[in-house]
């Protein structure tokens, strides 16, 4: 049986740590959980040793516990820490390398992947110490989750909100390695559009899974910053990319997508890098291999503008924006040393889409180019028709939900990954 150790930290979403839990019971996995002086004042112990099925620890202090259980041992018997909700505080210390209570002696003395799921107010996960701190944790080698968006408990909106207890569970049995039978069978079965269609979800795919690949996803649009407060944009809105991200990770894959500014959750299960320009897009996709597969699907800004230092002003004559050309990041990593054993781009085309994605294939030297007509609602709107453009062929798929072109391109690239020669 696969164990953590779970840190509660102080903070009003520690009511979601007892589903957590909860869910974690029911998966068959094993907890020893520390509850923190704060953490205390929003659950109790004996709610989470209850839940857990375990003693639960709160202080460094207790000399029975110390006899019985060192506070090193006990950070060194789980295969994964997790700390949730992982509150401003915590995150501060643990990138210090604090240790002043026992939830952060025991992170300081693990020798063991730490997971982190944050929760707190929006000024407060945006306040440049705490992105410090993230930044931080993240080159250490610490997976932080990114929270939720949404209205908080202290009546602002944003992103801050501890991730939902079953996104956390994904993220939990990612690094545990475990792949999870339920979603290997497709998230939304129930749907209207869970039934496969056609047989482009093979069972192989289903069988063998996505487990041990680590894939790279790129979605959004880039902004490129004329001043320092104006930007050139497009309308991406990242939901098929995030939605492949989801797919291929609900197939057992390791999932980085690095994203562009949107406004959408992170997918179960991902790992997800923010940017904001073509530039560091491509840093992040380069500081990202290796990985088996790329799926770039973000709407890269072409031209990026020569960036003024102050705000533009209002004069006589509009300012000329000097443009110059973006890195082509699909291009780059198709051709790179370190080429994925499988690239594949989108196209987006108004017109000869067909014939202009089968051009871009081979100008980009991607193996599939998933390609769309965007003279519709596509962008930024709940379905797509798609080409899938192939060294066998053009295979077109009828209109579909944005989350079931994802799942049926998650599962050809699960066959494809699984029997090499369909690359
Ligand atoms: O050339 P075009 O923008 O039509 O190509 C689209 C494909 O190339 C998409 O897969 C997109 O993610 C990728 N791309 C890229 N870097 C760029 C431009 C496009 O990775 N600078």
């Amino acid at each position: 049986m696969k164990r953590i150790l779970l840190i509660v930290g102080g903070g009003i979403a520690a009511y979601k740590a007892c589903e957590l839990v909860r869910l974690c019971r029911k998966a068959g996995i094993g907890l020893k959980v520390v509850l923190t002086e704060g953490g205390s004042h929003f659950v109790t112990p004996m709610t989470l040793a209850a839940l857990s099925e375990n003693q639960v620890y709160t202080t460094l202090w207790d000399l029975k516990d110390e006899a019985e259980m060192g506070h090193i041992q006990l950070s060194r018997e789980a295969d994964l820490v997790v700390v949730a909700p992982a509150t401003a505080d915590l995150l501060a210390k643990m990138a210090a390398g604090l240790a002043d209570d026992l939830a952060t002696t025991l992170l300081l003395a693990t020798d063991k992947p730490v997971l982190a799921a944050p929760a707190m107010n929006v000024r407060m996960w945006e306040h440049a110490a705490t992105r410090r701190n993230v930044a931080q944790l993240r080159a250490d080698g610490v997976t932080v989750l990114e929270p939720d968006e949404g209205p908080m408990a202290c009546g602002e909106y944003g992103p801050g909100r501890l991730p939902e207890p079953e996104a956390i569970l994904a993220a939990i049995q990612q690094a545990l390695s475990i792949v999870r039978p339920e979603l290997v069978e497709g998230p939304s079965s129930s749907s209207d559009f869970g039934q496969e269609k056609s047989g482009a979800s093979t069972s192989a795919a289903r069988t063998d899974g996505l487990a041990g690949k680590h894939i790279l996803v790129t979605a959004g649009p880039t902004h490129e910053p004329i001043d320092p407060v104006r930007y050139i944009a497009n309308r991406s809105s990242g939901r098929q990319g995030y939605a492949i991200a989801g797919a291929l990770a609900a197939l057992g894959a390791r999932v980085t997508l690095v994203s562009g500014p949107v406004t959408l959750p992170t997918p179960p299960g991902v790992t997800r890098i923010d940017v904001e320009t073509a530039q560091d897009m491509a840093n992040a996709v380069a500081a990202a291999l290796p990985a088996d597969a790329a799926v770039m699907v973000a709407a890269v800004g072409d031209w990026r503008a020569e960036t003024a230092p102050q705000k533009l002003k209002k004069g006589d004559a509009p300012p000329s924006l000097l443009l110059s050309e973006n890195p082509d990041i699909l291009a780059l990593l198709a051709r790179s040393p370190h080429r994925p054993a499988l690239v594949v781009g989108f196209a987006a085309e108004t017109e000869a889409v067909i014939e202009h994605a089968t051009a871009k294939r081979a100008r980009k030297g991607a193996d599939w180019i998933v390609a769309n007509d965007v003279s519709g609602d596509v962008m930024g709107g709940p379905a797509n028709a798609v080409h899938l453009v192939t060294a066998d062929g053009v295979e077109s798929w009828e209109r579909l939900p944005k989350d079931e072109v994802a799942r049926r391109l998650a599962a050809r690239i699960a066959d494809a990954l699984t029997t090499p020669s369909k690359g």
